[in-house]
């Protein structure tokens, strides 16, 4: 859904609303009018008088003693938001929802799950979204990238650069060293070395930008402030591209960017204000050449550029601003960045505790969508219907607000069977979750244990007590052995599971990686002596056929025997890596074997069939209008089989493309032709 109509008035500008009447939305206000195509119409403040204080200095016609007011406004097109941290995420929500498109302050929230909940928002609706990186506007960002991407230094290998300024001691008033408003120097300053890194990193590897697979970082919290004062980090990228990058409150450190390439280095002074001081510029040292200095300078000053970037996306017609501006997935990626920056040091902001994430961002409580298109199964032994998209929780481990918002997204869209295990590490985050919302009652909570080598019925019942403690509940819908041990009798394991059953501790049970023989091993053996039998299996189901199994012990049940076996009986399968580790994102190319980043994936998935399938998925896809990952999963989903596919997205976005093949549905011909080429 897009916004209707041109946001330009009949002169062709752009008419702007500023939120909050602090530092920066003064400078923000100077700028605009000095912008090629926009103007200040409109400001709100939480007081009615530093609205009209800051409408009478910049010349905006209107006030308002409320930022909804502003929000009401119908001829305020686009929105600045200059809030404190801890605001960023809602306000962009509430002004997307008002049909606004928004230039919102850096860091864009508080943390990543709140970044991802804000720009669903926008996405839905269709309005545009900007992170307010003013320097990835100015034509001096855009020439280091060019040479970067053109390896006028080679190969590069560290990046030094820093963000640091000094308050000289306590102003507990101000908003950066409040622990409260999310403040503190990562947040202030650190996330400009973090993007700058990351761009750099991005471009040198020929991509917008790239996301750091390490990041190491120490720091100094203030025992007053609760909030980093000084604190470094070094992140590491694809390629072992190093980048050493610092930020601070209470210290000056000179904010020089040093790329260092095997052939060279670039220089540039004022990485964050190009244009301010001095004109922007890039200083290219090429071993054995003269220094040779590009000057990169903008026609208007920084903030009117970044206002003109805006304006100028709009006329285009885009949601979001092109590189090196900040792009929705770049600003994720620099929310990842700061999360696991912050991690390192110790800081976690009151707004991430759980006490505050009762409330969520929207500040509406959890409820399923009218427009939820989910579809749902049937296990024995669970009363509640289960949504036939599992939710992984794997990635939970990046925390809580995390955590809220991809599990909440999932039950908006009417998700309710979340897959756990023991050895995630991340069942206290779902236990978190199921507190704060209350909804222990409406979840089906798949628990795994007794995973290799503890895979015998001591552990497990040790096992299942300790997951239930941390999920916070005491009785798991689905229990799943996440492997067999075939050196056990299968009897011990029917046993124990029957004790947990009739303790009530377990609703309904199976094994994960069991073979078709233990299963009716351990049937043969439930029926002999009227105990319970497995009712379910969790076993691995995908449109790629692997080489070898991803983990050791693992069992796939694509095989024909395998098929035969699980329509006949009508036992629910609850298909694990349904995507084949996302091979059919279409992001991994023959080409890419020999990339050590992705070995496991290669060792799996890699082989001239599944590409053979890759391209299938991708012809039906364009055929159908969806993406060829939703054709692999929809291929799941559509076998004549009880089957539920467990989903693993890290992302709100990636949850919307698996989720959308529930609503796709694939008929024998199409299924058949995927695996083979053939018609029916
Ligand atoms: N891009 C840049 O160069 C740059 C530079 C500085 C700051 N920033 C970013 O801009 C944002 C605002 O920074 P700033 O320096 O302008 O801050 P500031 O001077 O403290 O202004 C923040 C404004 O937010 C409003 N506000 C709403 N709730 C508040 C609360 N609980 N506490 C304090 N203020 C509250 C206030 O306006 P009303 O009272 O009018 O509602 C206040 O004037 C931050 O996110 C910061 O990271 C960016």
């Amino acid at each position: 859904m897009g916004v209707a109509g041109s946001p330009f008035d009949a002169t062709g500008r752009l008419a702007w609303g500023i939120l909050g009447t602090g530092r920066i939305a003064g400078t923000f206000a100077t700028a605009l009018a000095s912008a090629r195509r926009g103007y200040l119409l409109a400001v709100g403040s939480r007081s009615a008088e530093s609205a009209r204080a800051f409408a009478d200095r910049h010349g905006a016609k209107r006030a308002y003693g409320s930022y909804d007011e502003l929000l009401a406004d119908p001829d305020v097109k686009a929105v600045y938001i200059s809030l404190p941290n801890h605001l960023h995420a809602t306000w962009t929500l509430r002004c997307a929802e008002a049909g606004k498109h928004i230039l919102c302050e850096k860091p864009l929230a508080s943390n990543l799950g709140e970044a991802m909940v804000a720009i669903e928002a926008a996405r839905e609706r269709g309005v545009f979204l900007m992170e307010a990186f003013m320097y990835r506007c100015h034509p001096q960002t855009a020439t280091l990238a060019r040479l970067l991407r053109e390896r006028a230094i080679g190969d590069v290998r560290q990046v030094q650069v820093a963000f640091s300024y000094n308050m000289r001691g306590p102003h507990p008033e101000n908003i950066r060293q409040q622990n409260p408003s999310a403040g503190g120097g990562i947040m202030d300053v650190g996330c400009y070395p973090a993007s700058m890194a990351r761009l750099v990193a991005g471009a040198a590897l020929g991509r917008d930008f790239a996301d750091p697979l390490d990041v190491k970082a120490v720091g100094h919290i203030g025992a007053e402030s609760r909030v980093d004062e000084w604190s470094s980090a070094v992140l590491r990228f694809e390629g072992d591209i190093l980048a050493s990058i610092a930020c601070g409150i209470q210290v000056a450190v000179e904010p020089t960017l040093r790329v260092f390439g095997s052939e060279g280095s670039i220089y540039v002074a004022q990485p964050w204000f190009p244009g301010r001081d001095a004109p922007g510029r890039v200083v290219l040292n090429r071993d054995g050449r003269e220094p040779d200095t590009i000057a990169a300078d903008a026609e208007v000053p920084l903030y009117s550029v970044e206002a003109d970037t805006v304006a100028d996306a709009l006329a285009a017609g885009l949601t979001q601003a092109p590189s090196p501006a900040m792009s929705w997935a770049d600003s994720l990626g620099n929310m990842r960045t700061l999360d696991l920056w912050r991690r390192d040091v110790g800081l976690v902001f009151d707004v991430e505790r759980p006490a505050a994430l009762v409330n969520r961002v929207s500040g509406r409580p959890l409820a399923v969508r009218p427009d939820a298109r989910m579809t749902y199964g049937a296990v024995p032994g669970v009363e509640k219907r289960i949504s036939r998209a599992v939710m992984g929780s794997m990635a939970f481990s990046h925390g809580l607000p995390y955590t809220c918002a991809l599990l909440d997204y999932f039950v908006e869209q009417g998700g309710n069977c979340i897959d756990t295990a023991y050895g995630y590490r991340t069942e206290p985050m779902v236990g978190d979750w199921l507190r704060l919302r209350g909804n222990r009652d409406e979840i089906v909570l798949i628990v795994k244990g007794a995973h290799t080598p503890d895979c015998n019925p001591q552990a497990l019942t040790r096992q299942l007590h300790e997951s239930l403690e941390r999920l916070r509940t005491d009785y798991a819908d689905i229990y799943f052995m996440h492997r067999d041990n075939p050196e056990i009798p299968v009897g011990e394991f029917v046993d124990v599971l029957n004790e947990h059953h009739r303790a009530g501790r377990i609703r309904a049970f199976g094994g994960s990686n069991w073979t078709i023989e233990r299963i009716t091993e351990a049937n043969e053996y439930a029926r002999k002596r009227g105990l319970t039998p497995f009712v379910v299996s969790s076993p691995n189901f995908a449109l790629a056929v692997w080489n070898e199994p991803m983990w050791a012990g693992c069992i796939a049940a694509v095989d024909p025997a395998s098929r035969a076996w699980y329509q006949a009986t009508g036992m629910p399968i609850f298909a694990w890596s349904s995507q084949a580790s996302g091979f059919f994102t279409g992001r991994f190319r023959p080409e890419d074997a020999g990339n050590p980043a992705i070995a496991p994936i290669v060792r799996t998935w890699f082989n001239a069939e599944n590409f053979a399938r890759l391209e299938r998925a991708k012809e039906l896809a364009a055929r159908r209008g969806v993406t060829s990952a939703q054709i692999a999963l929809a291929y799941v989903l559509s076998q004549p089989l009880s089957i539920f596919a467990l989903i693993g997205p890290r992302t709100i976005d990636e949850a919307r493309e698996s989720l959308g093949a529930l609503t796709i549905t694939l008929t024998p011909e199409e299924l058949h032709w995927l695996e083979t080429g053939r018609s029916a």
